[in-house]
């Protein structure tokens, strides 16, 4: 039942307390966390900026609609997505290699497919694919920071071309998706109280 307790405990963070902030230890659980996390075909085409510097997160707020979660957090973490084509896919298998001492022979046929099926792929797609796997990171970041008692927010709205710019991501390669607030709630933020929405599980799942 822990991981229910965890799941209940957690909410959309609305308001931060600014006084408080997150030890370096705990972010370090994060970071770690979000380069464990699953990736399809093990190719992480995400990264991950943690911002914790005042005067950035404060220029974030307009660029999130006003949302002043993005201020008051002790971090926000910015989901990026980082181009994938046959280069990157190459140094993936260089790292396979590497680290497992894998014979270029047993790689071959995977890397021959892998190589092939992203040559041949829209841009849009592959931007689509990379912008998936930076959902999963969210998801996974979301449900450690609950299993941690760290307060957090996911957040879809703000412009992302502004968020590059300001984070110099464009001459990076990258790509904000995703902004992950994270800190401690404000004793006076009214939605901490409020009951969970969701629809009743028997309308959600089969079982089958
Ligand atoms: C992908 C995604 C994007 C979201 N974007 C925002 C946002 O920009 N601002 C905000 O306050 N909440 C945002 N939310 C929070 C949702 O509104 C919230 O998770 C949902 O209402 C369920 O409530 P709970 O997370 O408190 O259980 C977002 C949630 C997700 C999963």
């Amino acid at each position: 039942m822990k991981s229910i307790e965890n799941l209940q405990w957690r909410y959309a963070t609305k308001k931060f307390d600014n006084y408080k902030t997150l030890s370096t230890d705990q972010l370090e659980t994060l970071v770690q966390a979000f380069n464990l996390t699953a990736t399809s075909y093990g190719l992480q085409p995400c990264r991950l900026i943690v911002v914790q510097n005042q005067e950035v997160k404060d220029a974030m707020v307009e660029k999130a609609y006003g949302q002043r979660q993005v201020a008051d957090a002790s971090a926000v973490l910015v989901l990026c997505t980082k181009n994938v084509d046959v280069d990157y896919v190459n140094e993936y298998f260089e790292l396979v290699k590497k680290i497992r001492n894998t014979p270029d022979e047993v790689l071959k046929p995977f890397k021959n497919q892998l190589t092939q099926s992203f040559s041949q792929k829209q841009q849009d797609e592959v931007d689509q694919w990379s912008k998936n796997q930076a959902y999963i990171s969210l998801g996974n970041l979301m449900t450690v920071c609950a299993q941690e008692r760290i307060d957090s927010c996911p957040m879809e709205g703000f412009l992302p071309d502004q968020i590059d710019e300001l984070l110099g991501l464009k001459k990076q390669g990258l790509k904000s998706v995703l902004l992950l607030p994270v800190g401690y709630r404000a004793q006076d933020d009214m939605f901490s109280k409020m009951e969970k929405v969701r629809r009743p599980q028997q309308e959600m799942v089969q079982y089958v």
